[in-house]
């Protein structure tokens, strides 16, 4: 019989065959814990070049707007996406995140009036150096954040610093900001492929978070999210992404640690 894997790259059925020496789990760990086959389907080639170049282009068009409509959008949707974001990896399993939503007004009203407080100060009492002034320039950003009362849906993710245990007990969570910065681009990600939108917004410091939404001692506010549909013909700002090259290395050899002369 001819190796399968010869000519062709290999495909689902034709997986090169490798033996390791340290197969997981091993037997006694299998003993005490559960584990289960992966669900997985490996795709074709051409299906695989098509389905990442196409959610490239999707995931192309996602900006962040400062107008929302004020449509209502339904609470399932705001819900699937906080499911998919959970979804996301975490440091020991912990998903150390716990997003907030809430469409009242109310409350939408006491984080615009809050937001905009820290915002004046970080804005017009320098907060913010030069430097971040400079930065912002091109966004035109100011303390100004109508959006957050028009916006249907406000959702506030916060990171679960440790967490706490029906009795009371606290665990260590690992790698919480890792974790949770992943769980908010997947969140970013599931709104945009619902064809919503969002913006990731910082009016820090963000403590009164915590205050206006009643959250425990053990939660720190990461991100606030104002999510619906851009407002028709609202503006964003024209900017670049970095090419390719200047966001990947390719790294063929393990470096020597000797420099380079010429
Ligand atoms: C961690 C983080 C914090 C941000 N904070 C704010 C913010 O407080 N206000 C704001 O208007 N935009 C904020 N942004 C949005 C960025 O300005 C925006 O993502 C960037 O300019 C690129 O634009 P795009 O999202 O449309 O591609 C933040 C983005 C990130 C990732």
């Amino acid at each position: 019989m001819t190796d399968p894997t010869q000519d062709k790259p290999p495909t689902a059925e034709t997986t090169i065959p490798v033996q390791y020496e340290h197969p997981y789990p091993p037997a006694d760990l299998e003993a005490e814990y559960p584990f289960h086959e992966m669900e997985y389907t490996r795709l074709d080639p051409d299906t695989m070049a098509e389905r990442a170049e196409s959610f490239y282009h999707q995931m192309e068009l996602r900006r962040s707007p400062r107008m929302f409509s004020s449509d209502p959008v339904p609470a399932e949707l705001i819900e699937l996406a906080i499911a998919t974001a959970s979804t996301a990896p975490s440091g020991a399993h912990k998903q150390p995140w716990r997003f907030v939503a809430t469409q009242s007004a109310e409350v939408k009203k006491a984080i615009r009036s809050a937001a905009e407080e820290e915002e004046r100060v970080n804005y017009l009492e320098s907060r913010m150096n030069e430097e971040w002034q400079e930065a912002l320039a091109p966004l035109g950003t100011d303390h100004h954040k109508e959006f957050l009362e028009i916006a249907p849906w406000i959702v506030v993710l916060f990171e679960e610093r440790y967490e706490v245990r029906p009795d009371g007990q606290r665990r260590k969570n690992y790698y919480v900001k890792e974790s949770t910065g992943i769980a908010a681009g997947m969140f970013i990600t599931a709104l945009h492929n619902m064809g919503l939108t969002t913006l990731t917004h910082t009016p820090s410091p963000m403590n009164f978070l915590t205050r206006v939404l009643g959250r425990p001692e053990n939660e720190r506010p990461f991100v606030l999210f104002p999510i619906g549909y851009p407002l028709p013909g609202v503006k964003v700002p024209t900017l670049a992404r970095k090419p390719l090259d200047q966001v990947m290395v390719m790294v063929d050899h393990p470096h020597t640690g000797v420099q380079d002369s010429d």
